[in-house]
């Protein structure tokens, strides 16, 4: 008979995971596509999104809260899916919580652009406020010194990908807009030398990358940091002996601080799967 020690019952416990609104939820499809039989515990702060326009010292407090509700809970690891976050407030979570591992998504995107570029010549885009932070910058610099990083914030995207506004003229030439001056530069602009790898640095973007590519040709490579992430969610997990033991698929349980319809009428469109109301419990934070 095998005694199930104090480090096996913590294998069994959910993941946690949140993000301003359904964003995340991309990350959600990676980690559940990568590790389908870990539980995840997710929590969209609906009610106070966007993050991305706001002051680093709003976002903080915000990650603060919503973090605090997902450890009440009972999680191994938390995965800041959110980008806005996860460029201004990591360490402020990872000193409130010293027990439990903390992932964020700059790092893996960071890492995962390094390795896609040849050149060195990478482009972010993001929300104001991760470009203003510019910690996808520092991360990449940390890696590949030689790096020439642009980045662009592309506040736009977001509402379009939660309306469901995904492709076609409208969203390409919001996208040209925001894209040309980086791949499509004017001659005698002094900027010939385009980048040859895109991040895409916040969590609604993967959804418009069709857009994205036909703006801004095949030869450059996109990086969506959330299969990325998950593969660090993973390794995480087993460098700490914490991932689950079972064959039986792992229960995903969703939280919304407001409007629980729009969670899960959007959050179907990010997951690629429906998201019923009955499935997600609205929480005051
Ligand atoms: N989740 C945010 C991010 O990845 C985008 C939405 C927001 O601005 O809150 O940066």
């Amino acid at each position: 008979m095998q005694i199930e020690s104090g480090c096996d019952s913590r294998r069994d416990l959910p993941i946690g995971m949140f993000d301003s609104g359904v964003g995340g939820l991309t990350v959600l499809k990676a980690l559940r596509r990568r590790m389908p039989c870990e539980s995840i515990l997710y929590l969209g702060d609906t009610a106070r999104l966007p993050y991305g326009t706001k002051s680093a010292e709003t976002v903080t407090r915000y990650a603060l809260q919503a973090s605090a509700r997902l450890v009440e809970r009972d999680i191994k690891l938390l995965v800041v899916a959110c980008n806005t976050v996860s460029a201004t407030a990591l360490e402020p979570l990872r000193n409130a919580y010293p027990g439990i591992p903390v992932i964020g998504v700059v790092q893996p995107g960071a890492q995962a652009s390094c390795r896609a570029s040849a050149t060195g010549r990478i482009a972010v885009i993001a929300t104001e406020s991760t470009i203003r932070g510019r910690a996808y910058e520092r991360a990449i610099h940390a890696i590949r010194p030689d790096a020439q990083t642009t980045g662009a914030p592309c506040p736009l995207f977001v509402p379009l990908a939660e309306e469901g506004w995904l492709d076609g003229p409208l969203v390409e030439g919001i996208a040209a807009r925001y894209l040309n001056p980086i791949f499509h530069p004017a001659s005698g602009s002094g900027r010939p030398e385009t980048p040859d790898c895109l991040v895409l640095g916040c969590t609604h973007f993967p959804l418009l990358a069709g857009a994205i590519r036909n703006v801004i040709g095949d030869g450059v490579t996109i990086v969506d940091s959330a299969a990325i992430t998950a593969k660090a969610v993973e390794a995480e997990l087993r460098a700490r002996g914490l991932e689950r033991r079972a064959t039986e698929c792992g229960e995903t349980r969703f939280m919304a601080t407001d409007d629980v319809p729009r969670f899960s009428r959007t959050g179907g469109l990010f997951l690629g799967t429906p998201v019923a109301p009955d499935e997600v419990e609205l929480v005051d934070l």
